[in-house]
């Protein structure tokens, strides 16, 4: 029998990264028993603020190299509150070294209400399904170890431009064209979110989008301002399908719309470029829970389910989907309203993985 191998890297990362990624392998594990021409050919790298606590580096070189040279890689959450650098920002978060060293350009965070959930929008599963992608690697996150500081003042600057807009806005239209339209009336649409009243960099990006969108005639094109969209998310989430914008707004939004659908221990992200791809949680490490047995370990498994979908392997993330589903539907797994698994993160991962 031919079997597909792919060479991965698992990344645990910081607080409760490591309970999330051990969950994640006993689904993984229960998916190779049942898709036997399906192989993971795992290599475990360290990563994130502990590292760095040890070595004064948050990622080694040859880890990158062997990010670059796998098919894909999955991390847990990294960060931790009391390792920074100097100018005060964090050193354990991985962002400046994966996405802009990367060139991952697309951050691409699914949004989706599941069966099952305490979810604190009055909605159905189903009438909640769209996609953001954020742009990953200029904007306000550009400033990323730079920026101008003195005694009295800080300085960050939002970078747009046009090789950076076009390609994330094409993205997001390739996105679209391969889903079912928005929930509220099946039409196939890409919202450009932006503050184009205020800043010139951002009417920029509108008008950047503008000229793509016409490159995509069979597809809904419009605009909306992020305050309004702020609110569009919790009051009329089904009418959204992918919605683009500049990094530091999809930062904000992807939490925003990941509690309106019970939390964002839920989401799943992946961060894709034209050569590299890598997957995670869109959440923090929560290292007031790590160890606890508490956090939530869909988003981990909801990531690996994105990672076999970027590898076209359909057929195993649509069952890892699937047996999400079902153990939330059964009610054998319940979520609480802080948005942890009832029975703690390991018996959660056990139970998806039974239904596999
Ligand atoms: C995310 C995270 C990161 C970000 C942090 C950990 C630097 O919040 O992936 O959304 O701000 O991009
Ligand atoms: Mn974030």
């Amino acid at each position: 029998m031919s079997q597909r191998v792919y060479k991965v890297i698992f990344i645990n990362g910081d607080g409760i990264g490591p309970e999330l990624m051990t969950s994640a392998l006993t689904v993984l594990r229960s998916v190779e028993s049942k898709f036997r021409s399906v192989k993971f050919d795992i290599d475990f790298h360290p990563g994130g603020a502990e590292y760095f606590k040890e070595t004064g580096i948050n990622l080694n070189p040859a880890t990158l190299k062997a990010i670059k040279n796998a098919h894909a890689t999955m991390k847990g959450p990294v960060g931790l509150p009391d390792v920074r650098f100097p100018d005060g920002t964090e050193a354990g978060v991985l962002g400046g070294v994966l996405r802009t060293g990367l060139d991952t350009y697309a951050n691409v965070r699914p949004v989706r209400l599941l069966p099952g959930v305490e979810a604190p929008i009055k909605a159905d599963p189903g009438d909640v399904d769209y996609v953001i992608v954020r742009e990953n690697t200029e904007g306000l996150y550009l400033s990323r170890g730079k920026g101008v500081q003195t005694d009295t003042a800080a300085a960050d600057t939002l970078m747009i431009t046009r090789k950076g807009t076009e390609r994330v806005v094409r993205r997001a239209f390739e996105i679209a064209e391969k889903r079912q339209g928005a929930p509220a009336d099946g039409m196939k649409r890409v919202t450009c979110v932006d503050k184009a009243n205020v800043l010139p960099s951002m009417a920029f990006f509108r008008r950047i989008f503008n000229e793509i969108a016409e490159d995509y005639p069979h597809i809904l094109a419009e605009h909306i301002y992020s305050d309004a969209a702020a609110q569009a998310l919790v009051l009329n989430p089904g009418h959204f399908d992918v919605l683009v914008m500049e990094n530091f707004l999809g930062d904000i939004l992807s939490d925003l719309g990941g509690a309106t659908v019970g939390g964002i221990g839920l989401c799943a992200s992946g961060n894709v470029g034209d050569k590299h791809a890598y997957f995670e949680p869109i959440h923090g490490s929560a290292p007031d829970i790590a160890g606890l047995d508490k956090a939530n370990p869909i988003s981990q498994i909801l990531t690996l389910a994105m990672l076999y979908d970027h590898l076209n392997e359909f057929d195993v993330s649509t069952a890892i989907r699937g047996a999400i589903n079902d153990a939330l539907v059964s009610g054998e797994l319940q979520i609480n309203n802080l948005g942890q698994p009832k029975g703690g993160t390991t018996n959660a991962g056990e139970l998806i993985a039974a239904r596999i």
